[in-house]
């Protein structure tokens, strides 16, 4: 089930319009649906897109990340504590905030440059395919504008973990994927059915999803 709550985060004008949000959008859905799509060749190519554009980021594209992720966070509990994952971390712009709520954060990014730009205590540059991250070991999953590789995120989550799924610019982001399939290939990735509360906030969209009990 997925439960629809009102937006009380009023979005400003000015929303801008990324160019690639189609494109992305394609992929976005490919990867959740077909991850076995993604090879070494797309993954070098995504990495040094991003190397490309860390030096610019946080100028360019920081002022309206974090609200969406805070009302998120706000609104989207009960979270428990313990170890969080922040998967597609880039410069960490959001990773204060997922450590407000989990002390210990794991700051995952594919793009060296982008991850030198952090100041999360705990980074690793790796690809969210292949996550080298004990099966089991983590109690929340945290992607703000990254792909979705269902089966890894399921592999490394224990049974009650939650994935806070957000996109800055929602359905104009171009890693937005809709909360019914994100519930989908979560469900299909743990055999369990996963439900989600969803809401809006200033320019984005966000999800948290869990495990149906
Ligand atoms: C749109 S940026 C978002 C960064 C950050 N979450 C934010 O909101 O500022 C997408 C990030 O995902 C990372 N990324 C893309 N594909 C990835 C993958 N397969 N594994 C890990 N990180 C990936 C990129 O390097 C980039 O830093």
């Amino acid at each position: 089930m997925i439960e629809k709550i009102p937006r009380v985060v009023a979005a400003p004008p000015g929303k801008p319009v990324r160019a690639e949000a189609a494109r992305g959008q394609q992929r976005a859905v490919r990867l959740a649906l077909h991850p076995g799509t993604w090879d070494r060749r797309e993954a070098a190519a995504m990495r040094a897109d991003f190397d490309e554009a860390a030096p610019r980021w946080d100028a360019e594209r920081g002022g309206y990340r974090r609200p969406v992720l805070a009302d998120a966070l706000a609104r989207g509990g009960p979270f428990r504590p313990g170890l969080a994952v922040e998967i597609a971390s880039g410069t960490g712009l959001l990773t204060a905030q997922v450590q407000a709520r989990w002390p210990t954060v794991i700051a995952v990014d594919l793009s060296y440059r982008m991850l030198t730009r952090s100041a999360a205590a705990h980074r690793i540059q790796a690809d969210a395919a292949h996550l080298p991250l004990a099966s089991r070991s983590v109690d929340a999953v945290i992607i703000g504008d990254g792909p979705l590789f269902a089966a890894e995120v399921a592999r490394i989550m224990t049974q009650d973990a939650v994935l806070v799924w957000s996109n800055a610019l929602g359905r104009e982001a171009p890693f937005f994927l809709p909360t019914e399939l994100v519930a989908q290939v979560m469900t299909a990735a743990t055999g369990r059915v996963w439900d989600a509360i969803e809401s809006e906030a200033h320019w984005g969209s966000w999800a948290v999803l869990r495990s149906a009990s």
